[in-house]
């Protein structure tokens, strides 16, 4: 029945094996690991993840796969080679590249993310595997099939911005860690992590992306019944950053084991880069808050953050409670 996904799948399980052995057993793999150690992957990681490097070569996947017996069609439809239109020839898509491989709940490699060493103007720092009739992009979760009996356990998911992050949590021994690739969260993903568990911890980048990033997940999460919390990096540290310069403990107790409450999360959100000296920023803030916490909080998560927004903005109680009586 899936005759011709399974041959998509072999493929990019020859193609994780071939990158895999180019980067481990190779001379040419050495620049590339040489990179990987200077970011603190070990050799048990790399073959945990199956990380991998393409040659820099415009054939070498092509070829290797056409002596396998794979036709143009089926590169080309893998994504694995781009094939110019009207041309009996396909080129490899990825070259060059630390090769990242995402796989579905079951574990098979179904796509890949390639990431160029060191930084590029010229280039995207990561090439992903275009949708193909086994990867669609708004649904895969970085992670999940590794991810999946953790999260059953703590009954949580811990929500990464990157797949480097996932990769460093699970080092420091955050497994029930998943990411979504380069994408925004999609309803889809969203229906995906719902199979798995109800609660939720967002541990995006530390930077303004991040933080907006953050701030969108958290909506959409809480708007879909999870009981939503956030961890927040100082600065403008990523996870996998975070751990580099402070370890993997302080990392778990400080950060992951240091999570705000949904709300709590959406009024630091919405102070940032404001000054209550202004009026004007002030009035934001509070409408801000208020909007809300109308609809979505417990009387009892209403008191609360009306007495903290009373504290925060020297108001009294009572005026912000009438306010909010109007927003309803
Ligand atoms: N991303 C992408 N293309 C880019 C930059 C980012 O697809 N040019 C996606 C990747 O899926 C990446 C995620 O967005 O995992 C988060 O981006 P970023 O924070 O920039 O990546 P890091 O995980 O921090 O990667 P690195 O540490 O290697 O810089
Ligand atoms: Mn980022
Ligand atoms: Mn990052
Ligand atoms: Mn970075
Ligand atoms: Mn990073």
């Amino acid at each position: 029945r899936n005759q011709p996904n399974s041959r998509l799948v072999e493929m990019h399980e020859y193609a994780a094996e071939l990158y895999q052995h180019i980067l481990l057993n190779a001379e040419q793999g050495e620049e590339a690991l040489t990179y990987l150690e200077k970011r603190g992957f070990t050799r048990e990681m790399i073959e945990k993840y199956r990380i991998g490097w393409a040659l820099p070569e415009w054939h070498h996947l092509t070829r290797m796969l056409q002596r396998k017996g794979y036709t143009l069609d089926e590169l080309a439809e893998s994504g694995l080679a781009i094939r110019k239109e009207g041309e009996e020839a396909a080129f490899d898509r990825f070259r060059g590249r630390v090769m990242f491989p995402l796989m579905d709940e079951n574990g098979k490699v179904i796509a890949f993310s390639g990431r160029i060493l060191g930084t590029s103007k010229e280039e995207a720092k990561y090439l992903n595997s275009p949708e193909s009739p086994i990867f669609k992009k708004s649904e895969v979760l970085y992670n999940i099939h590794r991810a999946k009996s953790a999260i059953r356990k703590t009954r949580r998911i811990v929500l990464f911005e990157g797949f480097m992050d996932v990769i460093a949590a699970g080092t420091a021994g955050v497994e029930n860690a998943v990411a979504t690739m380069g994408t925004s969260l999609t309803a889809s993903h969203i229906r995906e992590m719902k199979r798995f568990a109800r609660d939720v911890t967002i541990c995006f980048d530390g930077d303004n992306a991040g933080w907006e990033a953050a701030k969108k997940a958290s909506v959409l999460l809480n708007d879909e019944q999870f009981n939503v919390e956030v961890a927040v990096l100082p600065g403008e540290l990523d996870p996998d950053d975070y751990i580099r310069e402070h370890g993997e403990e302080t990392f778990r107790t400080q950060i992951i084991g240091k999570p705000h409450a949904f709300l709590a999360f959406i009024m630091m959100h919405a102070r940032r880069h404001k000054n209550f000296q202004y009026e004007n920023d002030l009035l934001q803030y509070i409408h801000e808050v208020l909007k809300l916490l109308s609809g979505r909080s417990s009387p009892i998560e209403r008191d609360l953050y009306i007495k903290q927004l009373a504290q925060e903005t020297g108001l009294s109680e009572d005026a912000i409670l009438q306010q909010y009586r109007k927003t309803e």
